[in-house]
């Protein structure tokens, strides 16, 4: 698995990062998270994104715990987590609505609690989760310096920001961003054409692409999309060495100019393992076109 730096003096990450958004989906161990983790490392990934509330706020525990079975391993690894969404659940009973909040001293407590759970003293990377449409961006910008100044979070970007959200919320940090952490596969370009990647290529930071695979999309065969994905990737494996659908949109995320780092959703380590094979496959110029316009259904204008 190749290394690449997210920005000029941000961190280096894997090409590609585990994502544990669905951890929970198969109730696993901690002692399971822990041999995760450690497959992980074994192919070469060894940057795990998280946010403080995925699993309604369970899934850093059970991080938390897994690391903490293997001295040593929090140190081979590059943690991302994120902050600023609320939901009423039965951790917070308090809460009405699911809410948005990127005030400075919210995103600071959120941080803190999350070192707390993950048995952690900083993170390599920390994310507004999203964008919060009632914080004015030196607010925001304020608790984001302040946990970077700390030494609790080694750098701080964003998710799911439009090109004039991390433009006016850049303007107030005392250290860039060195990322934007968006939806971007096969089944959701846009973020080609709405100017997110060429901001990100602007200002020399690589995006993170979430949901690389459209969340299992790509595999519903009730998905017309999906079965003409199907039909091409048949078509071209031969040409990357039988590789899968799988493979090929990972490598379709790959090959933008912006070089994105795909987020990898699997529970299964089979496709760990297939996932991290994409990292060497380099899509042909027309390949790729030709999966953009089977996910389309159309050729290109
Ligand atoms: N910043 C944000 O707002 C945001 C939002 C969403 C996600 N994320 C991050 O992105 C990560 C990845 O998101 P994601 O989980 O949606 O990624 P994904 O890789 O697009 O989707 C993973 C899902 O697809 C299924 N899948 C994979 N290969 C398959 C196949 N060949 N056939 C059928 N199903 C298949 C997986 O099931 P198996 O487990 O059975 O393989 C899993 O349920 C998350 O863990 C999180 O870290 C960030």
């Amino acid at each position: 698995m190749k290394r690449t730096q997210l920005a000029p003096r941000g961190p280096e990450f894997s090409r590609m990062v585990y994502g544990t958004w669905r951890l929970l989906d198969t109730k696993p161990s901690a002692q399971e998270i822990n041999r995760r983790l450690n497959d992980c490392l074994e192919l070469g990934i060894t940057t795990i994104d998280t946010a403080e509330i995925y699993g309604l706020y369970e899934v850093e525990k059970l991080l938390g715990a897994a690391l903490g079975l293997s001295p040593g391993l929090r140190d081979k690894l590059q943690i991302i987590t994120k902050a600023g969404i609320y939901v009423p659940c039965a951790y917070h009973p308090d809460r009405r609505t699911a809410h948005y909040n990127a005030t400075g001293p919210r995103l600071i407590k959120s941080l803190e609690k999350s070192l707390r759970f993950l048995g952690t003293d900083h993170v390599d990377l920390f994310l507004v989760h999203r964008p919060d449409w009632l914080t004015r961006a030196e607010d925001t910008a304020a608790g984001l310096n302040d946990l970077v100044r700390s030494g609790k979070v080694r750098a701080a970007g964003v998710s799911n920001y439009n090109v004039s959200q991390l433009d006016l919320l850049n303007t107030k940090m005392e250290q860039p961003l060195v990322t934007n952490q968006i939806e971007f596969h096969l089944l959701r370009p846009e973020p080609i054409h709405d100017g997110t990647l060429h901001q990100c290529e602007n200002l020399g930071i690589l995006p993170m692409a979430w949901s690389p695979l459209a969340g299992g999309r790509l595999f519903d065969p009730n998905n017309p999309a999906a079965a003409r994905l199907a039909t091409a990737a048949k078509n071209m494996s031969p040409r990357y060495h039988g590789a899968t659908l799988e493979q090929l949109a990972y490598a379709w995320i790959l090959a933008h100019p912006s070089h994105p780092l795909p987020v990898i959703g699997t529970n299964k380590l089979e496709r760990l393992r297939s996932a991290a094979q994409a990292d060497d496959i380099v899509l042909e110029r027309e390949d790729w076109y030709g999966l953009w316009e089977a996910a389309q259904g159309r050729r290109i204008p």
